[in-house]
């Protein structure tokens, strides 16, 4: 069994997540404690996909983020260097353009979608800025990204106490749902080092988007980052 370190060599984390694909969706739930669905609404929100728009859902893995977009009409392009992913998810929904790739190095032209999203992708990136730069360049001018990732709570007393439940709850949870529980060990040590909610924005604004802005979701256990390339 595979657990990825932060240095996030891309081979490692491929291999970790080729491990959990067969039981990835369920563990989410459980874990998330039916959060994620709600946070995936939020996404398919604040994404506002119209119908024909071309979306790239990036790091889609078994593309349960990808499919609000494709009710919506769109057509969206699920995008990840997991190929344990992406057969099952090619598995679930035949019809969806699966594409294997790496988000440092996206095989897309220049300028080719209304929006790109990313979620629960972008932290196990192993160049944060070298992705945002990537989706920038794919992007159409006047496109938007919305990046859905776990941060920082903002209260204080409720930070302690969900630090101490990914610390603690998290692993022996895992152990219990998870084909890999040390994947979730990596997930709880990724979240503590990832960049809190203004630290992502500066990174954004750096790759070149403008009029960046982020809204917390569930106390800010996830934030949504938004971001548009100039027209
Ligand atoms: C936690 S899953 C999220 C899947 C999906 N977006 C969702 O919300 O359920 C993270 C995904 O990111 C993918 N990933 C991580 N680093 C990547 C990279 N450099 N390029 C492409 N995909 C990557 C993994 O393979 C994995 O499928």
């Amino acid at each position: 069994m595979t657990r990825a370190s932060l240095d996030k060599q891309p081979q490692e984390v491929a291999s970790m997540f080729d491990d959990v694909a067969a039981h990835y969706d369920l563990t989410n739930d459980v874990l998330s404690l039916g959060q994620a669905r709600l946070w995936r609404k939020e996404v398919a929100r604040a994404v506002d996909a119209r119908p024909a728009q071309k979306i790239l859902d990036l790091a889609a893995g078994t593309a349960t983020s990808s499919q609000p977009f494709a009710r919506a009409g769109a057509y969206v392009v699920p995008c990840d260097f997991s190929l344990g992913m992406l057969q099952v998810g090619k598995a679930r929904h035949p019809w969806m353009p699966f594409t294997a790739g790496d988000a440092m190095r996206l095989p897309f032209r220049d300028d080719t979608f209304d929006a790109v999203t990313i979620s629960f992708g972008l932290r196990n990136v192993q160049d944060t800025s070298a992705a945002l730069a990537e989706l920038y360049r794919v992007t159409k001018p006047g496109g938007r990204v919305v990046i859905c990732e776990f941060s920082q709570p903002t209260w204080a007393p409720f930070r302690s106490v969900y630090t101490e439940y990914l610390m603690r709850a998290l692993p022996p949870v895992a152990r219990a749902v998870s084909s890999n529980p040390d994947a979730y060990v990596y997930l709880a040590e990724s979240i503590r080092a990832w960049p809190d909610q203004p630290a992502l924005a500066g990174l954004l604004q750096k790759a070149g988007w403008g009029r960046v802005a982020w809204r917390d979701l569930t106390g800010g256990i996830v934030a949504l980052h938004r971001g548009f390339k100039a027209a």
